[in-house]
């Protein structure tokens, strides 16, 4: 196993070039599905999720290449319709492989995915979605087993005691396409990675409307054809490296990133103090002043992504005054709480709002990554904490960002990565 090694107090300068979005990538890898002919998806990060998915649908006999940041997807002739335990219970978001699996063979039979240290992770909304289409589904041994030869066109409402549900709104999405009649889908989650995933559809002969409001119109048709598509940006990388720059008092540009898709967050930066400019290339950050404290609460899109909630908090530790981040969306997702306060951080946390003292500085040392954004969130610690900060377990990392210390030593970090001994 690696861990990664920070040694603080750098000022972040220059250019970072964001990839493409692991959480846009990951459905429309599993949309390729949806028909026999071939499809290029290009801008797909160098990620252990992307590698993940790509494991699953070659495990569905379908025929996977990646070169770079192309995957080309032959599915031709594919008859498979399982994505097993060892695989699904690696990565969550492989529950999107259920409704292109229902759409294109009419059964599928998927293994439960588990929660992780940011919640239970329930799929009842995805499994109410598809029921609403006719789909008869059974839980055995740990597996969903899904009938779909009875699927129809349907009017479904898709939210659940924390809002709209990403994936489930992609399943449903998935499953509709290919589904005799017209299927609605009330609250509807509208993040720019399910815009993404609407846009291949609609390339690949999809008949979606509304996929940018939380109402998604979908007139099932009897074919989908291949389509070549460039998955956007991501956002929650660029606003990991947004914040990044923040907390290094630095001036970084960000090529690729998309302004539309961070206005929440950007609002919250901007009223700290940070002044965030679109400029040719993507975004502009540079710290101009003290900043100021802030008070957040994570909503569904077009809210504060959850995402960034660990990476804020981690801003907020270090800024004067009392910070509030009240987490809507995953409200145990404060498991980088502990390891900041290891590093000198004064935080406390009242059910699911977590109130944070900013304190003058951090001190360097040895933490746990535990799940993706947490690990982020002490990585940013690190670029400013006192001394040495070691992050253990990194794969946690490798997730989801890609070349993470390379691209942070591009902007002036000290940042390296080392073998466990
Ligand atoms: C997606 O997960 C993202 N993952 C998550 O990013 C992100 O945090 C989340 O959306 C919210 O924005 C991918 O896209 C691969 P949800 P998803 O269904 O779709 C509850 C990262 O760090 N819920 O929108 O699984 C759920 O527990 C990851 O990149 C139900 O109750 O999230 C949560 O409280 C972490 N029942 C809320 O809804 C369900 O059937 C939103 O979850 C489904 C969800």
């Amino acid at each position: 196993m690696d861990k990664l090694v920070v040694e603080g107090s750098k000022r972040l300068t220059g250019t970072v070039e964001i990839s493409g979005s692991k959480n846009a990538c990951l459905p429309i890898l599993a949309a390729t599905i949806l028909t026999d002919d071939k499809s290029v998806i290009k801008n797909a990060s160098a990620l252990r999720d992307i590698s993940t998915m790509i494991k699953i649908l070659k495990n569905l006999d379908v025929k996977v290449k990646q070169e770079g940041a192309v995957v080309t997807v032959e599915p031709s002739g594919f008859k498979k319709y399982i994505a097993p335990y060892e695989l699904v219970s690696t990565m969550r978001a492989s529950i999107c492989v259920l409704g292109p699996l229902l759409a294109k063979h009419k059964r599928a039979e998927v293994s439960f995915p588990g929660g992780c240290v940011i919640g239970p992770r329930p799929i009842d909304i995805h499994l109410k979605g598809l029921r609403a289409l006719g789909v008869e589904i059974k839980v055995e041994k740990g597996y969903i087993i899904a009938d779909g030869r009875k699927m129809r066109g349907s009017h479904v409402y898709l939210g659940g005691h924390f809002g709209s549900s990403v994936l489930a709104t992609a399943n449903v999405m998935m499953a509709a396409v290919l589904t005799k009649g017209v299927t609605v889908i009330e609250n509807a989650a509208c993040e720019p990675e399910v815009v993404d995933l609407a846009h291949f559809l609609i390339k690949m002969g999809a008949k979606i409307k509304g996929q940018e409001t939380h109402r998604i119109i979908i007139e099932g048709v009897k074919k989908l054809h291949g389509a070549e598509h460039t998955v956007i940006p991501d956002r929650i990388e660029a606003g990991t490296y947004m914040i990044a720059a923040a907390i290094t008092r630095g001036d970084v540009t960000l090529k690729n990133a998309k302004l539309e898709h961070l206005i929440a967050f950007i609002d919250k930066l901007e009223s700290a103090g940070i002044s965030v400019k679109k400029v040719p290339s993507g975004l502009r950050v540079k710290y101009v002043k003290k900043l100021k404290p802030l008070d957040i609460t994570t909503l569904p899109y077009p809210g504060f992504a959850t995402d960034i909630q660990a990476q804020m908090m981690s801003l907020m530790a270090v800024t004067d005054g009392i910070s509030v981040i009240t987490e809507k969306i995953y409200p145990e997702r404060f498991i980088h709480i502990s390891e900041l306060n290891r590093m000198g951080a004064d935080i406390i946390l009242e059910g699911a709002t977590a109130i944070i003292k900013g304190v003058k500085h951090l001190s360097g040392a040895p933490v746990m990554a535990s799940d993706l954004r947490a690990s982020a969130a002490l990585v940013l610690a690190g670029l400013v904490a006192k001394d040495r900060t070691e992050v253990h377990r990194i794969y946690h990392l490798d997730r989801g960002y890609e070349r993470l210390e390379e691209k942070l030593a591009g902007l002036g970090a000290s940042v390296w990565r080392e073998k466990e001994k």
